[in-house]
């Protein structure tokens, strides 16, 4: 079908394929393990379609065989070799040899030469997750491609497409995920749920998945319908409490990956109501999840009672770095403001240097355009994960460097094309393939994708490419100038542009100037190196000016541009580069299948009109502050 639905795993009858077929006739799996099956019956299933015959699973190996194996490699690591008459997969685990067959299977949809194929490859960090901000009753908070694909009261009935599900992620090597929203209804943790996500739970762990579940820290409360009053994490009844239901969870999911906590932020209950910290409040769970291999990931996006919330994560966690127990994870968000277009990195991944760290990224686009507005973010997210903080030797380590895992909030719905709208697929691989290999360029992965996604065709290929790889600078362009964001209304779907809602909480703009001075404080957040750039007028880089500083609409930039000028012409340009893309893409026709091409069309129309609403309103907004007139281009000209 070609709606989407097959993502990046489109395994179309490949030219070649009858000497291909001759020298892959078959597939034997060394060794008997859940996994290992979902392995062979991968490749089986892609094989067959590609090279347009039967490859079956068969014992015993023989000529023209892929053997899949498990050696001495590292975890979740493998190799791929061309053998004199027959290919080798090896895994250094079951996972690896899973994701070694993926990605054979993805090197011949790439049309990628047999002969002397001699592949290496294996996991940057270990925790490579997906956070699902799906509800009990089937919405999903920030999410724009329908409902939830987790049928949560027919569990534990089970739906065919959690197979594509858990297929689709461990083809690019995602290992473990959360499957319901942090703000998490007690709900989740009840007997009778239990059951049915072990269920779940079993569909996941056949493809290497871990399931995970975000915990409400006042559950013991609310599900014992008020015997236990507190969430202390001192009380010993609280604490008894949760062994009693983490023993529950491992009788039923042995594998479970752990907790997720959102705590003491926007409304959710935490151990600051009982005067704990964070730290303690994660101690606790963690401890528990421990002995049986689990993990608790705490996330630190908190602000409550704040003026300025850049500061405030900060403020809370910075000095609890050393406090958490070795299974503890601080799940930190890219930025200290809430997944902006562009924020600076958040300045925690150089402040907490004795704490595992996971950095949280925002695949759905929340504030970035839907399933309207195409914005690939890997761009955005290389530099977060290439940023030096400066606080070891040189100018390291990055984030990259700092982090044990990625986490994304993901994109995924049950529309049929899984992300409501086609192209939004790329943010789900794109982020995969940075949590497995943060070093992997933009260019690199956006390739893969395409290839994978709509064939070899060169002009598919360099025009989607070159689409993509400007698309989130020209969001920023025709949305949020030099860094200010948060120009939607704070409390509501963050998608419209509405300035004037955020006025004095991201930019203080007057009829004098616009921008936010955060000199006093926020530059010290980081080593000084970056300390000197961002509290510099002289030095802080464009894209960060508004950010960090308050200035003159007459500022002059490094472009030398005035600030005022710059906001009109990038809205002016970031217009004409989304008409662009809809050009280019409409060139295309006959290119891509028809079905495809008319879809992703139609949402390039949608596009153009709301850029078109973001230049207008936000153009006119500062103009109206500013009546400082447009010099140089038509539009304005009296
Ligand atoms: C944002 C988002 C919320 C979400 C929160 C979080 O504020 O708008 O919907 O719950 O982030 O990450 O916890």
């Amino acid at each position: 079908d070609e709606d989407g639905y097959d993502l990046w795993l489109r395994y179309r009858p490949l030219p070649g394929r009858d000497d291909l077929a001759r020298q892959l006739s078959h597939i034997v799996v060394v060794g008997n393990h859940a996994v290992l099956r979902s392995t062979g019956a991968e490749l089986s299933r892609g094989l067959s379609a590609m090279l347009g015959r039967p490859v079956p699973v068969q014992d015993g190996a023989g000529k023209n065989a892929v053997v899949v194996q498990v050696g001495d490699l590292a975890a979740e690591g493998f190799t791929i070799k061309r053998r004199a008459d027959r290919v080798e997969i090896t895994g250094g685990d079951e996972r690896g040899a899973l994701y070694g067959a993926f990605r054979f299977l993805q090197h011949l949809q790439r049309q990628r030469p047999l002969q002397g194929l001699d592949l290496a490859d294996r996991p940057a960090s270990p925790l490579r997750m997906l956070n699902h901000w799906d509800n009990l009753n089937g919405s999903i908070e920030r999410g724009y491609a329908g409902r939830s694909i987790f049928a949560w009261d027919e569990l534990p009935g089970l739906r065919e497409r959690y197979v594509d599900y858990a297929r689709a992620i461990a083809s690019v090597g995602v290992n473990n995920t959360v499957v319901n929203n942090v703000n998490a209804s007690a709900d989740f943790l009840r007997s009778e749920r239990l059951t049915g996500l072990a269920a779940l739970a079993g569909v996941l762990r056949q493809w290497g998945v871990r399931l995970w579940l975000s915990a409400n820290y006042a559950a013991p409360i609310t599900l014992t319908a008020g015997q236990v009053t507190v969430a202390d994490p001192f009380d010993p009844g609280v604490q008894k409490w949760w062994q009693d239901k983490i023993d529950e969870i491992y009788r039923l999911i042995p594998d479970f990956g752990g907790f997720l906590v959102k705590a003491n932020s926007e409304g959710q209950p935490g151990p600051l109501d009982y005067g704990r910290t964070h730290a303690d409040g994660a101690n606790m769970l963690a401890d528990r999840l421990a002995p049986y291999g689990g993990k608790l990931v705490w996330r630190s996006f908190v602000h409550e009672g704040f003026s300025d919330w850049a500061q405030y994560q900060y403020d809370v966690f910075h000095p609890l770095d050393g406090q958490f127990h070795e299974n503890a994870v601080v799940q930190t968000k890219n930025g200290p403001i809430d997944f902006q277009v562009r924020e600076p990195v958040n300045p925690l991944f150089g402040g907490l240097p004795r704490t595992n760290q996971m950095v949280e990224l925002e695949i759905t686009q929340e504030y970035t355009g839907h399933a309207t507005h195409l914005c690939y973010l890997v761009p955005e997210w290389k530099t977060v994960l290439g940023f030096p903080t400066y606080q070891g030797p040189g100018s390291g380590p990055t984030v990259a460097d700092v982090v044990t895992g990625m986490a994304g909030v993901v994109n995924i719905g049950d529309d049929r094309d899984w992300t409501g709208y086609q192209l939004g697929a790329a943010n789900t691989h794109g982020f995969a393939r940075l949590a497995w290999n943060p070093r992997l360029s933009a260019d690199e992965i956006v390739t893969e994708w395409i290839e994978l996604t709509f064939g070899l065709d060169k002009q598919v290929g360099s025009v989607l490419k070159a689409i993509m790889l400007q698309s989130w600078e020209t969001y920023e362009s025709y949305t949020s100038p030099l860094g200010m964001g948060y120009l939607t209304y704070p409390l509501g779907a963050h998608f419209l542009p509405d300035p004037a809602s955020t006025h004095n909480l991201s930019h203080y703009t007057t009829s004098e100037g616009t921008g936010f001075d955060r000199t006093a404080v926020f530059p010290k957040l980081y080593a000084d190196h970056w300390r000197d750039i961002y509290g510099s007028l002289e030095n802080c880089p464009d894209e960060l000016l508004l950010f960090m500083h308050w200035v003159p609409y007459t500022h002059r930039l490094k472009s030398g541009k005035t600030v005022v000028q710059h906001i009109y012409d990038s809205h002016f340009d970031g217009y004409e580069r989304v008409l662009e893309f809809r050009r280019a893409w409409g060139r295309l026709a006959g290119r891509v299948d028809a079905a495809r091409h008319a879809d992703i069309a139609a949402t390039f129309d949608a596009h153009v009109v709301e850029a078109e609403r973001w230049r207008d309103t936000i153009v006119s907004y500062f103009y109206g502050y500013s009546r400082i007139l447009s010099t140089g281009t038509e539009w304005l000209q009296v």
